[in-house]
């Protein structure tokens, strides 16, 4: 008995089936001495044969004098065959199904509605608003005044003399540059927290009821126990007619 081991993905057939492929590379003489078989046909180098064994399909290598034939069933990188299909198959499955399962967990972390609608900034189209008319709108549960002021409301808010106001802030400070007609203030009152009145008070402004602090068309404090200006809050132009607010 020869010592090699057999070659997995080898297989052959016919008497001597459990030959190996040294055992059809050479075969004994009489005096049981191996003897190396040469493939027929042009000079194969050993590379060449280890190329062979790679190539897909039933090729047939060498055969003995018994009409012993050894082929491989070795699939190939070159040709895609059922078992790389399988393959590709299974692995989209996989992907799919790893998809399907992360993707609620993900989903699940994104904020409810309710948590939106309390802190996300929030867009207000100017458009409807005409000059001279001011809206409330709500970010995160405050009240929000958007004021479209008229040219001569602008022109009162910086006729004042800046160092005269109990919180002193000149206009300029409080609006968009560029976008002079446009107040946007915190409608919360900063004595003790009602909701003042847009266009009322000696100033055009805002006027609280609840103890009569009055405000300019800046929504700076000029009367009344308030102790600071209407708080602008952040808000960014994101048109000629839109803002982002927060
Ligand atoms: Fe507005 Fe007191 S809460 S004046």
């Amino acid at each position: 008995m020869h010592a090699c081991e057999p070659i997995a993905g080898l297989r052959s057939h016919g008497k001597g089936a459990n030959r190996t492929i040294l055992d059809c590379l050479f075969r004994r003489n009489g005096g049981g001495k191996a003897v190396f078989l040469p493939p027929r046909g042009p000079r194969a180098p050993a590379a060449s044969l280890r190329a062979r064994f790679r190539v897909s399909g039933a090729v047939p290598l060498a055969a003995d004098k018994k009409g012993l034939e050894i082929v491989t069933t070795a699939s190939s990188a070159d040709h895609p065959t059922r078992r790389d299909f399988l393959y590709v198959a299974t692995g989209a499955v996989a992907a799919v199904g790893a998809a399907a399962t992360v993707w609620p967990l993900v989903s699940q972390m994104n904020p409810d509605a309710s948590t939106v609608a309390a802190g996300a900034p929030i867009e207000v189209d100017l458009t409807p608003i005409a000059e001279g008319q001011d809206i409330k709108v709500f970010w995160r549960g405050k009240p929000i005044y958007i004021s479209h002021r008229t040219k001569k409301q602008i022109e009162e808010a910086r006729a004042v003399s800046v160092s005269s106001l109990p919180d002193p802030q000149s206009d300029e400070a409080r609006i968009k540059p560029g976008h002079d007609q446009w107040l946007v203030v915190v409608g919360i009152c900063t004595h003790l927290g009602c909701i003042p009145i847009a266009h009322e008070g000696q100033y055009d402004g805002f006027f609280c009821p609840c103890h009569g602090s009055v405000y300019d068309t800046s929504g700076r404090i000029r009367q009344g126990p308030a102790p600071t200006n209407l708080a602008v809050p952040p808000y960014t132009f994101v048109s000629d007619t839109k803002i982002q607010i927060g």
